[in-house]
């Protein structure tokens, strides 16, 4: 059964360990994700943005197949369904669809439209015992095929959201989504400390998780970050493993052509990325 992820946030934070957020393509993502965790015995957040969502025919399907595929593999650790990014209109179609956590990204908005529907999906979510992760000061990443160096949130912008009771916060602190420009100068440590101590206990998000070195995650993490988001890491190992499959030329041997033989090592180095991500961030062990 799908959980909220306030409880293995909060155990996180009180740990000084960061549950790892996996942003899922398809099933093959799904299964190898879920495979990690429960391997590493660890909590873990199953995360779409809203293209992936549609990609996948919908938040249905995606819930729908979260939970089967649980079943199946008879998975015992806590797992959270999250909705990555969500736009106001797809935080409403998440929760109808069974995701057990939503991220209503407002940080585009004027400050007080992100606080006033920020507020009102506080409710919504503490209703249904669901988790809530809201953001102030967008993550940059790649635009238009600029990529930017990452704004930093303001301290007081993040108390005031902090204050309205969601679960979890997203604060930009220089980190960006995608690989990381050769020139970025590093995550913004002192931006971070001065947000801890403006938020007090509220669990932090650290996006764009691919592509930080492991100890600069560490230390954030001992910094208050007690969810770190990681896609392009796992998209880049299954692309790899994909890429030299087909290249040893295995897809022309024997049945080798078969998807379940083509994606296998694909799939593979995507378990091994996350449990790789998992042993980093300090949660094996503690589902
Ligand atoms: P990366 O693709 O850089 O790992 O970022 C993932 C993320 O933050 C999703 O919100």
């Amino acid at each position: 059964m799908l959980v909220s992820a306030k409880e293995m946030l909060t155990n996180a934070k009180a740990g000084h360990y960061a549950v790892g957020a996996f942003n899922l393509n398809n099933m093959e993502w799904t299964k190898a994700v879920l495979k990690a965790a429960q391997e590493e015995n660890a909590p873990v957040i199953l995360q779409t943005s809203e293209g992936a969502g549609k990609y996948m025919c919908g938040f249905k399907t995606v819930a729908d197949m979260v939970n089967d595929i649980m079943d199946t593999m008879k998975i015992t650790v806590p797992v959270a369904l999250h909705l990555d990014h969500g736009t106001y209109d797809g935080c409403y179609k998440c929760i109808e669809a069974g995701y057990s956590s939503i991220m209503f990204d407002g940080s585009a908005l004027p400050i007080e439209e992100n606080i006033a529907k920020t507020k009102e999906l506080v409710a919504v979510c503490a209703e249904k015992g669901m988790s809530l992760e809201a953001e102030v000061g967008a993550i940059g990443g790649e635009e238009d095929g600029v990529v930017g160096m990452g704004e930093c949130a303001d301290p007081d912008e993040c108390k005031k959201i902090a204050d309205l009771g969601v679960t979890m916060l997203a604060a930009g602190i220089g980190n960006i989504h995608g690989v990381y420009p050769a020139n970025w100068p590093g995550l913004r440590f002192d931006v971070l400390e001065a947000i801890k101590e403006k938020v007090g206990d509220m669990p932090l998000v650290l996006h764009g998780g691919s592509g930080i070195p492991d100890e600069m995650v560490k230390k954030a993490i001992t910094l208050g970050v007690s969810k770190v988001n990681v896609n392009t890491e796992c998209q880049l190992a299954f692309a790899k493993a994909t890429r030299e499959y087909v290249e040893a030329g295995k897809d022309q041997q024997g049945k080798g052509f078969d998807p379940r033989k083509l994606l296998a090592p694909g799939t593979q180095a995507i378990t091994d990325m996350v449990k790789y991500k998992i042993e980093v961030f300090g949660s094996n062990g503690k589902a």
